[in-house]
């Protein structure tokens, strides 16, 4: 049976280039886009300023179960360290199970969304007509995440956002619960010799196909 909204799916590892790609896609389809790195950065940030123990899958949980889309404008998000904790809550079943609504909710638009995170094609939209995994080497991505978070101000060395990098990759693949992974029926977009309009222009190319082959499964329902 053919998906009657036109969701794409956008995973892949920090600093891959999903992020733009997912914003410009939006832009090109006429879709609205979910960062759903957002929402754990928000459980994670938030667990914390509560003062409540990241390990723990109950206190996580309850902050996802209570997370709503205004506190995902905070720019303290953004940081290094949202990054980090958003890692260490997003291993947890609970948490990720309270924030499934939300990101259903979204995909559920009756033109379709973009969503990128980590587990799009593969647990949130595993019927999206559109899938891709982008990913680049683990030292290009680092050399662009470090440039970006210099840009925001942040003062930190090349190496350490490398040893980051590495230290999520191992975590969000290893983790038992979505881990990040591709999935079979996703594109892989390797971005690591291309520039961003470069990397844009062959996700547009992926997604124009995908969403040939969609209108034709419709037409034939
Ligand atoms: O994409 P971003 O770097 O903002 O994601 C932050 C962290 O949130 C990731 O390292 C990952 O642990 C988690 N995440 C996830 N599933 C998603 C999106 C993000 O587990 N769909």
């Amino acid at each position: 049976m053919a998906v009657s909204s036109f969701v794409i799916a956008v995973d892949g590892p920090a600093a891959s280039g999903k992020g733009t790609i997912a914003t410009r896609l939006g832009a090109m389809f006429g879709l609205p886009v979910l960062d759903t790195g957002l929402l754990y950065r928000a459980v994670g940030v938030l667990t914390e300023r509560a003062g409540a123990d990241l390990d723990d899958p109950d206190a996580a949980g309850a902050i996802a179960g209570m997370l709503s889309a205004e506190q995902l404008d905070d720019p303290a998000l953004r940081t290094r360290a949202a990054g980090e904790l958003a890692s260490r809550v997003a291993i947890h079943h609970k948490v990720r199970e309270a924030l499934l609504e939300f990101q259903h909710v979204f995909a559920a638009q009756p033109d379709g969304a973009v969503l990128d995170g980590r587990d799009i094609g593969t647990v949130i939209c595993p019927e999206a007509p559109a899938k891709l995994y982008v990913t680049a080497t683990p030292e290009v991505r680092a050399e662009r995440r470090w440039k970006q978070l210099k840009g925001q101000g942040e003062d930190v060395a090349y190496a350490d956002v490398l040893a980051d990098i590495r230290k999520r990759d191992a975590r969000d693949g290893g983790r038992d619960a979505a881990p990040m992974v591709r999935a079979p029926d996703a594109e892989l977009l390797d971005t690591t010799e291309m520039t961003i309009e470069q990397a844009a222009d062959a996700a547009r190319r992926i997604v124009e196909a995908a969403r040939a082959r969609w209108k034709a499964s419709q037409e034939a329902d």
